[in-house]
């Protein structure tokens, strides 16, 4: 367990300023102090193969790492996940598989522009406004995945947030990933800020029932962060996300592109989830090769090798772009003979999913915390994986959720999505229903 105001322990060599101030400001300085970022980060990827491949990994502990890198205590976080990456993919090698992961943690390391520590103090961090049963089960997640070196939990009932923080504290000697209490102010100099303060659903609400007590939250919330630091990632979770992250693109002074909504990822792996346990994919054009007589092969898919989107607001008008609907890119017979009734059906079930855990334990969080996490860790390590995530288009007028590639830079780009006409009319009217919410304001 360590807090942020915990003495630490400082190994002979390293100044005692470690993880003060900035990566600049050390008087102890490498012997390769010289060496550019992606020099320093290859020669450390080489040093933690070599020790890979000698079988020594075992003895990679805390303190290895921090000589391997010579890098700050702070980042010794960062040099393990490498390590582990590298491990995975040097494990797996031989199979042919690839790890895509490792090559993002690799340019973490070595591209200066990409680089998590652009905050203060030259390492990544993440804060989370709102230290609720959301932004705490953020913060958690975040912590067990390793995605940053720091989770600055931010929150306007200060007991509340300092309680959380020492609760989760008693969490970190799993991941060595620090959680603090912070102000506002240091929350705005993040890589990356989360909002998830606001009023929660009652059961029966709608999320857009939130927009006027949500409004006023970030309002404030935007306020306090000031001035945001312009390389920071804003994103929003607070319902009804789509309005809010139009708004938070307002008034937060950053680009539009730096801040974003949760919007349907969530959604879309509810859909993705339903899809595959009620699916059975029949190939009967397989021939069985020993006996050479057609055979039926039931696979039960894993949902993250189920293509299929929820797009539009994240609530009551979303829709299901069937027509786009794959399974590892093949469009199959199965998805194309599902009646109207039955989409509508499964539409109705995500849509309705989180209001019906509502209505039996008062919120939702697990769901919401592994997709915002997830989210962070995209952007932290500029992974750019295809999300439907709530962003500006420019052909609504307003932040909806379809396909966008998500980066360091936040919304990096955005991938059409080719919709039939029934497809086309249901993303309109639920663009449409957001410009009303937001024509209010
Ligand atoms: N996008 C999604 O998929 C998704 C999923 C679940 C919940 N949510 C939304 O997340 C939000 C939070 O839900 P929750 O269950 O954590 O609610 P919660 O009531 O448990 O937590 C909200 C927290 O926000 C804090 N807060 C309120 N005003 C604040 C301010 N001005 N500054 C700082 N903190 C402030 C409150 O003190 C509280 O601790 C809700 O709007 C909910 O609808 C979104």
């Amino acid at each position: 367990m360590r807090s942020s105001e915990a003495p630490i322990w400082i190994p002979a060599g390293l100044d005692a300023g470690a993880g003060q101030g900035s990566r600049t400001d050390r008087p102890q300085q490498h012997a390769d102090s010289n060496m550019k970022d992606k020099d320093r980060g290859e020669t450390e990827t080489t040093e933690l193969r070599r020790i890979i491949r000698r079988g020594s990994s075992d003895v990679v502990t805390m303190e290895r790492a921090r000589d391997i890198a010579n890098c700050r205590r702070r980042e010794v976080t960062l040099v393990l996940k490498t390590f582990h990456t590298l491990k995975t993919q040097l494990d797996i090698s031989s199979t042919g598989a690839t790890n895509s992961t490792s090559t993002a943690i690799y340019n973490l390391h070595t591209q200066s522009d990409t680089m998590a520590g652009t905050g203060a103090g030259g390492f990544s961090t993440i804060a989370i406004i709102g230290a609720g049963s959301v932004g705490c089960t953020i913060a958690h997640t975040l912590m067990l995945r390793r995605v940053c070196a720091e989770v600055r939990l931010v929150d306007i009932a200060e007991d509340l947030c300092r309680a959380q923080v020492q609760d989760l504290q008693d969490a970190t000697y799993l991941t060595n990933v620090r959680i603090k209490y912070a102000t506002p102010q240091e929350a705005g100099q993040s890589d990356i800020i989360v909002i998830t303060a606001g009023a929660k659903q009652k059961p029966g609400e709608t999320r857009l029932d939130l927009i006027e007590k949500n409004y006023k939250v970030l309002g404030s919330v935007l306020k306090g962060l000031q001035p945001i630091n312009p390389q920071s990632i804003i994103l929003l979770v607070a319902n009804p996300v789509d309005v809010l992250t139009h708004f938070a693109q307002q008034m937060s002074g950053l680009p539009k592109n730096q801040v974003l909504g949760s919007g349907t990822l969530l959604d879309s792996i509810r859909l993705r989830g339903l899809l595959a346990q009620r699916l059975e994919v029949c190939i009967p054009e397989i021939e069985d090769s020993i006996k050479g007589r057609p055979v039926n092969i039931v696979l039960q898919i894993s949902d993250n090798s189920i293509n299929a989107y929820v797009i539009g607001e994240h609530g009551d008008s979303q829709c299901v772009a069937w027509s786009s609907v794959t399974v590892s890119g093949a469009h199959i017979s199965v998805i194309d003979e599902i009646s109207d009734e039955d989409r509508t059906k499964i539409g109705k079930l995500v849509s309705g999913k989180a209001n019906a855990i509502i209505r039996a334990k008062g919120f939702t969080s697990y769901g919401i915390g592994a997709t915002a996490a997830n989210i962070c860790e995209a952007i932290l390590f500029d992974q750019r994986p295809v999300y439907p995530l709530s962003c500006w288009h420019e052909e609504y007028q307003c932040c909806i959720s379809l396909p966008a590639v998500v980066g360091r830079k936040g919304i990096v780009s955005q991938i059409p999505l080719p919709l039939n006409d029934k497809e086309k009319a249901q993303i309109e009217a639920s663009a449409k229903t957001l410009r009303e919410q937001i024509a209010k304001f």
